[in-house]
């Protein structure tokens, strides 16, 4: 009998649940997810711990007294709070970047300065901390432009702004919440943005399929930004010269100078990236999976997580796989009135087809009943070799069995690549 593995797994959303069905696919694993929620305990070797993410303290302390082998971060803050360098320093194996490392993701001005000196296209920037600053220089500036507050701000820190005063409307409403704020304008960049996830080991790198994310509430890419609201992947419309060129132009230059700066990047980075009309240019870097982009990639792998992550960590040479003649696409289900106010509690939609998985994020247990708790809840996923019958069977089923007075959701994930 071989000895059980036992990993884990930091976060519980959408991310999470499809991290910890594919490392729990090994059967000789155990994988222990902090704070997970309740649904996850269904899938078979998963168990939810009741530690908060934040609580480093109480994580090494379990840990260490349960023989952890592995532990893998799924969100950004703890990232950037620094968890890798606690764990590292208590002797812990982690997959994941250090605080250091993870500022390509908590600071923008971060990202922009180590993309400049490696020579990455992204959009033309400058960088201001006060109203009179930055309106002096939009007076000067062609429109649209993008400001963005600098720092962690869970996609909602993005403002498009289309003439000088919707910009002083944005700005003093900014200001006025904070008089400090660090703020990019940058440059507006058009063509179709993307995903790009790789794993890494300093200058190892894995790659994983393309992915598409639906960022905006309503279909169209109309309505606020949410977390996102629906995934497909792979990319028909992206051959694999759009990855090469991802990783040629983008990838490897930032992780070379991060290694020139004696950063040691390890974990997952994500590119959140634009075909232009003068080729593929960075919008954003991750640190971390992209939630709902992993419940779409991660199905796709040929092979076992856990093998992957500890072979690249010992460096060892390995052939990682990807399934290539089917598409997976899933669409979120957010609790109405999301990314604004909206009620919790909510009864789960339940679906029967046995050609959808759904991975759920936002669920609790009320009374011994589950029920919605947050603003995203589920996510419903099917894979297909035709996309357009994939995107179908989703959208059929989210009709046949979701009352829309408590939960919204977008009918056009996937139409992009029918362009
Ligand atoms: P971010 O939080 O940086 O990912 O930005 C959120 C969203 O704003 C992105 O997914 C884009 O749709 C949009 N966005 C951000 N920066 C730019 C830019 N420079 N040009 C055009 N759109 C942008
Ligand atoms: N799907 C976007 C993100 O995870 O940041």
């Amino acid at each position: 009998m071989m000895k059980m593995e036992k990993w884990l797994l930091i976060g519980s959303g959408g991310r999470e649940y499809a991290m910890a069905q594919s490392l729990a696919k090994n059967v000789n694993r155990e994988v222990f997810v902090a704070p997970g929620n309740p649904m996850m305990n269904v899938i078979d070797r998963v168990q939810t711990l009741d530690i908060e993410e934040l609580d480093f303290d109480v994580l090494i302390e379990f840990a260490l007294d349960n023989q952890i082998d592995w532990t893998v971060i799924g969100p950004e803050k703890p990232l950037s709070d620094g968890i890798v360098d606690r764990f590292t320093n208590a002797g812990l194996k982690v997959f994941g970047p250090n605080k250091e490392a993870a500022q390509l993701e908590s600071s923008k001005e971060f990202a922009k300065e180590v993309m400049k000196s490696a020579g990455v296209p992204t959009a033309a920037y400058a960088t201001f901390s006060n109203y009179d600053e930055s309106i002096k220089y939009l007076e000067e500036h062609d429109f649209p432009v993008v400001v963005k507050l600098n720092g962690l701000a869970a996609g909602k820190g993005v403002f498009i702004i289309k003439d000088l005063a919707e910009a002083k409307e944005t700005l003093s409403s900014i200001y006025d919440n904070n008089v400090h704020q660090e703020i990019l304008i940058e440059e507006y960049l058009e063509g179709q943005e993307f995903s790009m996830i790789v794993m890494v080991n300093g200058l190892d790198i894995i790659t994983m399929p393309l992915a598409q994310d639906h960022k905006r509430i309503y279909d169209g890419d109309k309505g606020p930004n949410t977390g996102g609201m629906g995934a497909y992947s792979p990319l028909p419309q992206f051959r694999d010269n759009v990855l090469n060129e991802g990783l040629v132009k983008v990838i490897r230059p930032v992780l070379d100078e991060m290694h020139k700066r004696g950063i040691l990047f390890q974990g997952f980075l994500y590119a959140g990236l634009i075909l232009t009309k003068d080729g593929v240019k960075v919008i954003e870097f991750n640190v971390r999976m992209g939630d709902p982009e992993t419940q779409v990639i991660l199905p796709q792998l040929q092979g076992d997580l856990g093998d992957v992550i500890v072979k690249l960590m010992n460096h060892q040479e390995q052939n990682v796989d990807w399934q290539t003649d089917r598409y997976f696409l899933g669409n979120v289900l957010a609790a109405k009135g999301y990314p604004g106010n909206h009620k919790n509690g909510l009864t789960l939609p339940q679906f029967s087809d046995d050609k959808l998985a759904v991975v759920y994020a936002g669920v609790e247990e009320q009374d011994e009943q589950l029920v919605s708790y947050g603003g995203r809840i589920m996510m419903v996923i099917t894979s297909n070799k035709d996309l357009k019958k994939a995107q179908k069977l989703v959208n059929q089923a989210i009709a046949d069995n979701v009352n829309t007075n408590d939960y919204s959701y977008r009918t056009d994930i996937g139409d992009k690549a029918f362009r």
